[in-house]
Order: C-alpha cells, then structure tokens, then sequence
C-alpha cells in the first residue's frame, strides 16, 4: 500500500483484475445497453486501473467511439496505455484524477462506468455527483461493485465471517466499504439521476470453476487485512480452498450493479 487509497498492483492482482474484468464485462455489457447506442459513443470509465475494462468498452464503442479512462494511480495509468486493443476499438484517452474531481467538462459522457471503484473512495457519494455531471442528458451511469454479504460456501466454514469482517474493517481504515453495492442505488437517488435500477448476479462454482470464483472473492484477502488478522484469514482460505475440490463443494460471490440516467 502507498497511502490510503492507492495500493502495490502486483502482477498476481492484475491477472485477478483480468478475469474479474473478463466475468463481469457479461454483467456490464447488457447494462450499458439502457443507454444511448453504444457504436460512437463517449463513454467516460472512472477508477480504470489497468484499463482491462476501459479496452472491452473501446471495442463496443467502435472505431468511432472514445473512452476515457480516469484514475489516480499513474502507475496503473502507464499500464494501461500500454494495454491491448482490439483492431476495431475506439479511441483510448487517459486522464489522472481523482474520481470526485476530473478535469473533463460538463455533459462530455454518453455513458459512465464506475467498475469495482466505489468500495475503495472515501466519499462515493462526491464520486457518482462528479459521475452525473460528466453525463450529458440522457446519459446512464453503470456503477458494479462488490458487497462481501453473498459470500458463502458449503460446507460452512466456521472462519469465513472473521475473513470477511477483517476484510470490511481494512477497508475501512483505509476510506473504503466492503459492503458498497447494497449502497450503489441510493447514491445514484441522492446525485439526482433517474430511472434508477439495481441489480444483483451471483457468480457460484460450480458452474463456474471454482478457482475463478475463488480467485474473485476471497484469494486477495491476506493482502487486504490487518497483520493480526493475517494468520488466521490464511489458515481459512487454506481450509476452504482445500474443501472446494469436494464433489458437494459451492462457492457464491455477488456482483451488484446499479444503472441510472440523467435527465
Ligand atoms: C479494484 S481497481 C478496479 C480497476 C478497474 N475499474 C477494473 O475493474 O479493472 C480500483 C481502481 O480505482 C482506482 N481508484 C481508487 N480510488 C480512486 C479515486 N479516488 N480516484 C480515482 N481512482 C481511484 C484505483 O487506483 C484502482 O485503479
């Protein structure tokens, strides 16, 4: 961690922003469809990291299209200019700032996605305030987050509640809410969109591998908590991840997803 709210990016966390990215873009996707067409489109995607979303907006945008991918960390900035593009995408643009105060004009945005941001800011209300100004009427915002409450497994494991308390008690220390996206709607209402629709997709092992839905869940989390919660969160995801290769074995994780537009 660097200071509060930026972190070490090691290149085990990027894979996991990759597959993460790679499972809830068939969230995302169909979401962004409430709003105005997609080839052409401006589409502004704050708190990009990496840019794995921002590159899978450049493509549905088109060769016609342009997406600005906005985030504080320059680091994570670089590796995202440098990421890869579809041949057919459209314009990627970069812009360091904080998510609550870019420095793009009013109503630039058909379209803003905020992707796994809101659990890390301080004041995701000031953030989806700034999101809603970047729309231009009848613009949609799109906001996917997490919310450690559908984290479940069989068979029980008597640890997992500690992990994922640990878990909210880190982020919190460090300005952020594990529990964001049972939030996301009533931040949109209190920014002054419309039309505002929440919705919730668990992701569940099986049919997914279990590894994938692992990964996405809970294999970060001795890097989230505190070092006194370290040996015991580890001694937890080590006795559950051994059990997932049991024929009875599940795994749920939710993706929570609010969509609102301006009018
Ligand atoms: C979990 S990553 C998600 C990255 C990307 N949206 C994705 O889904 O792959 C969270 C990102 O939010 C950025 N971030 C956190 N707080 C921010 C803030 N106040 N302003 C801008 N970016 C921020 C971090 O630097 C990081 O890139």
């Amino acid at each position: 961690m660097t200071d509060a709210t930026t972190y070490d990016w090691d290149e085990a966390e990027l894979a996991r922003l990759e597959l993460q990215a790679a499972h809830t873009w068939q969230v995302l996707l169909p979401l962004l469809a409430r709003g105005p067409a997609l080839p052409g489109a401006t589409i502004v995607d704050l708190g990009c990291g990496p840019g794995r979303v921002t590159a899978r907006l450049a493509t549905a945008v088109g060769a016609a299209g342009t997406v600005l991918g906005v985030d504080h960390d320059p680091a994570l900035l670089a590796r995202a200019m440098g990421g890869p593009r579809t041949a057919d995408a459209g314009t990627c643009r970069w812009v360091h700032a904080d998510a609550a105060a870019v420095d793009l004009p009013d109503a630039t945005a058909d379209a803003v996605v905020a992707h796994m941001l809101l659990q890390h800011v301080p004041d995701p209300a000031a953030v989806v305030r700034e999101a809603a100004r970047l729309l231009r009427p009848g613009g949609l915002l799109v906001v996917v987050d997490v919310d450690d409450a559908l984290i479940d497994v069989h068979p029980r494991d008597p640890g997992l509640q500690a992990v994922l308390e640990a878990s909210a008690r880190a982020q919190a220390a460090r300005g952020g809410d594990r529990a964001i996206g049972r939030r996301l709607a009533a931040l949109a209402r209190a920014a002054g969109l419309d039309d505002v629709h929440a919705a919730v997709t668990l992701f569940c092992s099986p049919p997914l591998p279990a590894p994938v839905v692992f990964a996405g869940s809970l294999a970060f989390r001795p890097q989230l908590v505190a070092a006194d919660d370290l040996a015991a969160t580890q001694a937890t995801l080590a006795r559950i991840q051994a059990r997932l290769t049991a024929p009875d074995a599940w795994l749920q994780a939710g993706v929570y997803a609010t969509t609102a537009v301006r009018r």
